[in-house]
């Protein structure tokens, strides 16, 4: 169903799906959360849940979770004002990563490699809506031109994919062109993403993870992950599986 076919009345004591178990498949942000949250309070089961997609939608709610649950994830600094980023930044050092708190497919998260750069993205930011101007930032992992993904249903991981940014791109989004590779899921792999897919109380996400330094970090889970790209990859039916975690959830 197309999300913006639906209208549901608060108040009319009328389930008009009745009872229904939800996959959430809504790729706009703002639709997904909203009719989740109305979805939900109408009597559904929703995959994955309001409280799931509230936290997964912005970045800085997501990182909370994952430091909460003591899973490693990337050194992340909230800022409010202008000064106060640029600090951040100086003390966090350069090259840095600057991310909108809500969005995805790598738009308008910018890597900055010296303070003129940050100025420049801060003062671009100063005259956009207020949300851009939380200042989410975040230390610049060295790990190879590629990161992570696995899939997560249920308590179990059961895909990975390699990532690889193409040509001068850094950010690994298969939306910018980055190339899906299978990744052979290691006892590590399942259990950090089974725990960050926890931590934000997910049953069906996409778990993003780098190769840092000194081991995985998990740096963003995904509530509505797309899979277009891993289905050839890994020659993983997800959709099949996704379809039985829904009728198992049914049966309860
Ligand atoms: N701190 C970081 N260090 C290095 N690369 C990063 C960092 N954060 C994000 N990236 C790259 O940018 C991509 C997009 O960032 P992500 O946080 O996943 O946001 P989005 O929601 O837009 O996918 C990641 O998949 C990764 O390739
Ligand atoms: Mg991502």
């Amino acid at each position: 169903m197309d999300s913006k076919d639906l209208s549901i009345t608060l108040n009319s004591g009328e389930l008009p799906l009745a009872d229904r178990v939800v996959l959430q498949r809504c790729v706009s942000y703002f639709r997904n959360v909203h009719s989740t949250a109305a979805l939900e309070a109408a009597g559904h089961t929703v995959v994955n849940s309001f409280a799931c997609a509230w936290v997964c939608g912005n970045k800085l709610f997501g990182s909370l979770e994952l430091v909460k649950h003591h899973i490693p994830t990337p050194r992340t600094t909230l800022a409010m004002a202008e000064d106060s980023a640029l600090r951040s930044m100086e003390e966090m050092g350069y090259p840095a990563v600057i991310k909108p708190v809500v969005g995805s497919w790598g738009r308008l998260s910018a890597l900055i490699r010296d303070v003129d750069a940050a100025r420049a993205v801060i003062e671009d930011r100063e005259q956009m809506f207020p949300l851009y101007q939380i200042y989410y930032l975040q230390e610049f992992v060295k790990r190879p031109p590629r990161d992570i993904r696995s899939f997560v249903i249920g308590d179990r991981t059961i895909a990975a994919i390699y990532r690889y940014s193409g040509g001068s791109e850094w950010r690994t989004n298969t939306a910018r062109g980055g190339k899906a590779e299978a990744y052979k899921i290691t006892s590590e792999l399942n259990e950090l993403s089974v725990r960050a897919a926890k931590a934000v109380g997910g049953e069906f996400v996409g778990v993003d993870l780098m190769e840092g330094e000194d081991g995985l970090l998990v740096h963003e889970v995904n509530n509505t992950t797309e899979f277009r790209n891993t289905v050839p990859a890994t020659g993983i039916d997800i959709p099949g599986m996704v379809i039985d975690y829904l009728i198992s959830v049914q049966k309860r």
